[in-house]
């Protein structure tokens, strides 16, 4: 297995999942294969709270990664090439945890230590999981961040535009919160959308129709908040916030595409596992006669295979494996 294949073990620790992975690629194909891919959710632990608690996530990372490391080593440890780990963006204790890990790992392995940028993870997810071919458009909507990416090759990445504000994820997290639902608010407020009238409220699309890639969703979440307090009709709200959403995306990526014209468009981040917003891309880009790939929903959201993919590109590639150097608190590098 070793000669023919690189065996990377991924970590991802950025923000309140403590997860592992073993990928392989295959030295001449880069044909890849995920072999485990162990997520523990903190969910539990923060859900009292309405939202992650950055120093309680660490200590449950602290805690949780030497487990799931050990369930996700399926490969007998002296066989990896290279570990790798999330070095950001993303909450410093969680990264810390996972990169100290992870290099002490790599050094008593005597291996490779690599550092993965947590959206090239996302951002390359549909490589692993679709087989997609390089380039094409790339939405990223997670809970971190929204942006639009001209995806033009491994490491040759351009964003286009990205939220001024909040980000998409954080307006469904934002809105459950308000209806007093639990953490995260996406899945809540997907379920609450199915029984409502996605017509009953207009809300504001900012940046509607504006020749630029960029998005904001601060004035959407006031609206939101308004008529919440106004009319108390949760599932309307949900229904006309998820259509409000579909259309900006939609909006700012008929934009994109006049900047990067290309044929594949690629959904990646948490708010890509919803159903509604899926469905909605996939009729866009069938009217533009485009190809839509979206990863499996329990890939959009974070997990470690994405991670220990990049890494294992990273070989594939004989890409240069850059130095740690402070943790990142930008976004993906724009390429020109
Ligand atoms: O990518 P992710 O797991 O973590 C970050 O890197 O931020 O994304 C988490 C975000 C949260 O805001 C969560 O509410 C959202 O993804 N999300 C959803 C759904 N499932 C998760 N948003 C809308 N609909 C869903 N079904
Ligand atoms: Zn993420």
């Amino acid at each position: 297995m070793r000669s023919e294949n690189y065996l990377v073990l991924g970590i991802e620790t950025s923000c309140d999942e403590t997860a592992a992975s073993v990928v392989s690629i295959h030295k001449k194909t880069g044909q890849t294969k995920i072999l485990s891919n162990i997520v523990y959710s903190q969910i539990e632990e923060h859900k009292p709270y309405g939202g992650v608690i950055p120093e309680f996530a660490a200590r449950a990372h602290l805690d949780i990664l030497p487990k799931v490391v050990e369930q996700a080593l399926v490969v007998d440890k002296s066989e990896l090439d290279a570990v790798c780990a999330t070095t950001g963006p993303g909450l410093i204790g969680g990264l810390h945890v996972g990169v100290c890990f992870g290099k002490s790992f790599a050094k008593a392995l005597n291996i490779p230590f690599i550092p993965v940028n947590h959206l090239e993870g996302h951002a390359l997810t549909a490589c692993l999981t679709n087989d997609v071919q390089f380039p094409f458009l790339l939405l990223l909507i997670s809970g971190g961040h929204t942006q639009i990416i001209n995806v033009k090759n491994f490491k040759d990445y351009e964003v286009l535009g990205s939220s001024k504000d909040d980000s998409c994820g954080e307006m469904f997290d934002k809105t459950a919160k308000l209806m007093g639902l639990p953490y995260p608010g996406g899945p809540e407020i997907e379920k609450l959308a199915r029984q409502g009238n996605e017509n009953a409220f207009d809300f504001p699309k900012p940046f509607y129709k504006k020749p630029h890639c960029d998005f904001s969703f601060s004035g959407l979440k006031t609206a939101v908040k308004l008529a919440y307090k106004k009319t108390q009709h949760p599932h309307d709200i949900a229904a006309s916030l998820q259509k409000t959403i579909l259309d900006v995306l939609v909006d700012r990526l008929t934009q994109a595409l006049k900047f990067a014209p290309h044929k594949t468009l690629v959904v990646a981040g948490g708010v890509a596992s919803n159903q509604y917003i899926r469905e909605g891309l996939q009729k866009f880009c069938d009217n533009l006669n485009m190809a839509f790939e979206a990863p499996p929903s329990k890939l959009c959201t974070d997990n470690a295979a994405m991670i220990a993919y990049v890494g294992g590109m990273t070989l594939y590639h004989q890409t240069e494996i850059q130095e740690m150097k402070t943790m990142p608190r930008i976004s993906l590098g724009v390429s020109s």
